[in-house]
């Protein structure tokens, strides 16, 4: 620990933390003695409950299904009079990755635009003045959300919904009057997860060690950065 994080209990809020990426998020956060409130979105044990057994209080956990704006709105009030330092929204879906966007079900479509894209920002718009000023916005884009380096193709209709994502995140932040807090879009790597799957050539432990490691480096620079785990600027 820090001598800063001796003198103030940092606390980090990791939006979708059951498994994957957020999981790790909320356990590295833990790590490095920080306070955590995490959401999953169901009522079973996710591997995030497995962390309190060491944490204890310092591991929060609460209901989030970023869809329903309801329970944004009743996480809204249960934290009223909580600073957080860092907002980390992680939460994200992939569906029919190998169909292109003609073969792609509509529903399916509509609701990775929903949940990648649409939701994130809800929740970031219903939060974000629990952050205090200093602290950190982060949403977990990807790399494939990246408009510039899509020379490829693939996972098409999932590229889309990062991209807008990364758009409606460039709104929010040109919305800020003053901009107190930084703004952060980060791309963690192909990693293995239910949703990286087995081929992804990172583990979980090369990528989220460093994804915190580049929002504690970024604390305190102003405006909306699109950055991936080694802190390099991801074109938009
Ligand atoms: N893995 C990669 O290679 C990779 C690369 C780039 C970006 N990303 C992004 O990183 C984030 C995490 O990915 P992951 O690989 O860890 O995926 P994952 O293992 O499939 O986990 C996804 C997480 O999002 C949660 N979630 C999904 N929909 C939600 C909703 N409506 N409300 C609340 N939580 C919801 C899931 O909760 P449940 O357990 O309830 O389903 C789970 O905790 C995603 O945004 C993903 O797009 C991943």
């Amino acid at each position: 620990m820090t001598s800063n994080e001796q003198q103030k209990q940092q606390t980090a809020l990791i939006v979708g933390a059951s498994r994957g990426l957020g999981c790790a998020l909320a356990e590295e956060y833990l790590k490095r003695g920080w306070q955590v409130i995490a959401t999953v979105r169901g009522s079973t044990h996710t591997p995030l409950h497995d962390l309190q057994a060491s944490a204890g209080d310092r591991l929060e956990i609460e209901r989030l299904d970023i869809d329903v704006p309801s329970d944004i709105k009743a996480l809204r009030q249960r934290l009223e009079g909580r600073s957080i330092d860092v907002l980390f929204v992680n939460a994200g879906i992939s569906i029919e990755p190998d169909k292109t966007a003609a073969e792609m079900d509509t529903e399916g479509f509509l609701r990775m635009m929903v949940t990648n894209a649409l939701s994130p920002m809800r929740v970031i718009e219903a939060l974000d003045t629990l952050v205090a000023p200093g602290g950190v916005i982060a949403a977990m884009s990807s790399g494939l959300g990246s408009v510039a380096n899509n020379q490829d193709g693939g996972w098409e209709g999932y590229r889309a919904s990062k991209a807008a994502l990364n758009t409606l995140m460039r709104s929010y932040a040109a919305r800020q009057p003053v901009p107190t807090r930084t703004l952060l879009l980060i791309a963690p790597g192909w990693v293995r997860t239910d949703m990286g799957g087995d081929a992804a050539p990172l583990d979980i432990s090369d990528s989220i060690p460093r994804v915190v490691d580049v929002v504690t480096s970024q604390t305190g620079c102003s405006g909306l950065q699109y950055l991936n785990r080694l802190g390099e600027t991801v074109p938009w």
